[in-house]
């Protein structure tokens, strides 16, 4: 029988997270554990082969344990709406602190792994763990550009994913839209139309990354990196909208292209 893949989907209950509970049931061979906030678990549904995962983020023991578990782990954690008036957390505390939390702690069992691995050897089990695959991490379209806090956040998040040494995918979309039942943020429909409509004016692959993203398809495209390990890339706009099979293949020419320090290349796509 097929081993099942174990994902753990930091950032659930937001819009890509919601998005991701619904397309799920379309890619059975993941076994996931969605991870809420007490105080947002009601957005998290009720998923076959899935489990919820409830604690805060300062209990770091329920979340050392999710992560020696997690074959795949993807970031979906982001202040781009506030929550609630007495959720006053912005980028440093979530966008960036979240994210050092979660590479920190899978490492965490990668390094008390290898050492278990070294004394499994003598006893000839080698196959004793199963291994951490890819980090994928949900940033933003123009992250690193000098342009206000949030793209500056982004970059940085992107930086501590990279200098964390894990094998990861940086996924860059442009605005991510959905229906309007979906997506009830007005003046994301005025941005979604001026992003789309540059785009096409200078219709050139630069251009092409700031067409914005419908949630789903990039729920899809999340889906389709984590059945693949970490490439070392950044992935944007049509790499975001590729199926399966290309993406593999795409996946496969790079991670072969890569030095054996597979962390030595962080070029973008
Ligand atoms: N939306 C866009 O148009 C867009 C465009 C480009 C890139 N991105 C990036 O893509 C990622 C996903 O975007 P999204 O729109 O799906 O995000 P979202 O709906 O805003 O959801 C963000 C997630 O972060 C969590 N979060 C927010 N504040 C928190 C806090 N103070 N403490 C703990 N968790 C907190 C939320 O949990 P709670 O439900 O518990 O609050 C939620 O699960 C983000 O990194 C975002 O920056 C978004």
């Amino acid at each position: 029988m097929k081993k099942k893949t174990k994902l753990f989907i930091a950032g659930a209950t937001g819009f890509t997270g919601q998005s991701l509970q619904r397309v799920i049931v379309d890619y059975p061979d993941f076994e996931v554990r969605w991870h809420a906030r007490p105080e947002s678990q009601h957005k998290l549904r009720s998923v076959p082969k899935s489990e919820h995962a409830i604690f805060e983020w300062t209990h770091e023991r329920a979340l050392l344990e999710e992560l020696e578990r997690a074959h795949v782990v993807v970031n979906l954690l982001g202040t781009t709406r506030r929550k609630s008036r007495k959720d006053l957390l912005g980028y440093d505390e979530v966008d960036i602190a979240l994210t050092q939390k979660l590479c920190r702690g899978i490492n965490v069992h990668r390094d008390r792994h290898d050492t278990e691995r070294v004394r499994d050897a003598e006893e000839l089990d080698f196959a004793k763990h199963e291994e951490f695959t890819h980090l994928i991490h949900v940033s933003s379209i123009g992250a690193g550009l000098p342009v206000g806090p949030y793209l500056k956040a982004k970059q940085r998040a992107e930086n501590i994913v990279r200098e964390s040494m894990l094998p990861y995918s940086i996924l860059r979309p442009s605005l991510i839209t959905g229906n309007a039942y979906e997506d009830l943020r007005p003046r994301y429909s005025a941005l979604r139309g001026i992003s789309k409509g540059f785009a096409e004016w200078f219709w050139n692959e630069g251009a092409r990354a700031l067409i914005p993203h419908d949630v789903e398809e990039l729920a899809r495209a999340i889906l389709n990196c984590a059945m693949l390990p970490g490439c070392n890339k950044v992935l944007k706009g049509d790499f975001l909208r590729l199926n399966y099979e290309t993406l593999k293949e795409h996946f496969e020419k790079w991670i072969l292209e890569q030095p054996i320090d597979t962390n030595a290349v962080h070029d973008h796509v």
